[in-house]
């Protein structure tokens, strides 16, 4: 049984605590894209973790975490994570699982991420985390592989191979002093050890944990309009947050998948550049981003905010498939007099219902709002759908009728108990 978790907006939808939440009826839970440029947030007594590149599931003692083909495995990142994690006290032994063929961030992807973006005229506001250099030399094929990684030799080989043309271009172009091989050699000499143990056929082990019965859960990272495909290109990122990733990036037929949950904030976030219709501006967006703690778990970036922007969550539905959704940090509106949701968008007088593919006619689009009564009450102790005010609840069934998917779960609260089932 496999079922697919993704975010159907900007990212930061909630997935890390969806995932703790879902996890629970799992027993393995797998990135399969994406690579720390991710930061899922969960907090369990009261305790906070941040994930990068390990699956939130990690925090549910016994399940087994992966890390797909399809993610970006920057070891430098996973050490330091693994070392947190640990100290915060969660037993992490064997139960980290990385693909032979997935790729690896290596110093000068960060360095190239980094200084591209600046050099743009206008910039994708990337994490830096060097993800889609990564993914550049993985089509370009130059990239190294965790495989390629295990063999001093080979990594080597390789290494000295890609090198000289990344530092002229580092050099040359963007007047950065080149990276030296034998310091990358000494840094990750080191890591191998530690990843070793880890490494392992995935697509095979997903398999053959699938036809025993297991329940896998394959958590996405980023979100539908991040996709580098069907998102606003190119304020995208350089993978498939989409449900389909999941086949190319775990290596599993696609008549394994069962099942798909979409997972939306109650509102709109998006950190970075790029189009957003329902952004919000000055007291509105300040009072959001604040009560929501609207701030990037991986950069601290300020995330923008706006209202539900039900055009894009209702193609996002229809794209991955979904066959429920979850709606995350309703308790955030609570106080608002009224609230508004994007229904449709303008643009040049010409009412579109869908989401354009175009980014040129995406940035220009006026959103068309339908507004509805807030409510005053705070709703982070409700623990069931009837528990919510009236005006909350007709909130949800109206969004529901708008993405035409069903909502199954309601999260009020960043803590392990604020979920309910609808
Ligand atoms: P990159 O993935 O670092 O290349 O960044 C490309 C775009 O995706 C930028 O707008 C980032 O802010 C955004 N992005 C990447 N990862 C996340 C995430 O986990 N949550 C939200 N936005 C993200």
């Amino acid at each position: 049984m496999v079922t697919v978790l993704v975010g159907t907006q900007w990212g930061d939808e909630g997935k890390g605590k969806v995932v703790d939440h879902l996890a629970a009826q799992a027993d393995i839970i797998a990135r399969y894209q994406g690579g720390a440029n991710a930061g899922h947030t969960v907090v369990v007594n009261g305790q906070r973790y941040v994930f990068h590149l390990i699956p939130s599931g990690i925090l549910r003692p016994g399940k087994v975490c992966v890390l797909g083909n399809g993610v970006v495995i920057d070891p430098v990142s996973l050490a330091e994570e693994i070392r947190l994690v640990e100290k915060q006290g969660v037993n992490i032994r064997g139960r980290i699982l990385i693909a032979e063929n997935a790729h690896l961030t290596l110093p000068y992807h960060k360095l190239l991420d980094q200084v591209e973006d600046k050099r743009r005229e206008k910039a994708i506001g990337t994490t830096g985390r060097g993800i889609g250099a990564t993914y550049v030399d993985k089509y370009s094929r130059v990239g190294i592989r965790v495989v390629d990684f295990l063999d001093e030799t080979i990594f080597r080989e390789k290494l000295r191979t890609t090198l000289p043309l990344k530092n002229y271009l580092l050099e040359t172009y963007y007047g950065e002093k080149p990276i030296q091989a034998e310091k990358v050699e000494e840094e990750y000499d080191k890591l191998r050890p530690f990843l070793q143990p880890m490494v392992t056929d995935v697509s095979l082990y997903l398999l053959e944990s699938i036809n025993q019965g297991k329940r896998i859960l394959a958590e996405g990272a980023q979100g539908t309009f991040l996709d580098v495909d069907f998102g606003t290109y190119p304020y995208v990122t350089a993978s498939h947050p989409v449900a389909g990733g999941v086949c190319t990036g775990l290596g599993l037929p696609p008549y394994k998948v069962n099942r798909v949950i979409g997972v939306a904030k109650a509102y709109t976030t998006r950190v970075g550049e790029g189009p957003f219709p329902t952004e919000l501006q000055g007291e509105l967006a300040e009072g959001l981003r604040q009560t929501g703690n609207e701030f990037g778990s991986t950069t601290g970036r300020p995330r923008r905010c706006g209202w539900f922007d039900a055009v894009l969550v209702k193609y996002a539905c229809r794209l991955n498939g979904c066959h429920e959704l979850v709606i995350t940090k309703l308790d955030v509106l609570s106080g608002l007099e009224k609230i508004s949701v994007a229904v449709a968008y303008r643009h040049e007088n010409v009412l579109i219902k869908d989401y354009p593919l175009s980014s040129y006619v995406f940035s220009r689009v006026q959103p068309v709002y339908e507004e509805m009564p807030g409510w005053k009450e705070d709703l982070s102790s409700a623990r069931r759908f009837n528990d919510l005010p009236l005006a909350a609840r007709q909130y949800l069934e109206r969004i529901e009728q708008m993405v035409e998917t069903r909502i199954s779960l309601v999260s009020v609260g960043s803590s392990r108990e604020q979920i309910f089932q609808r």
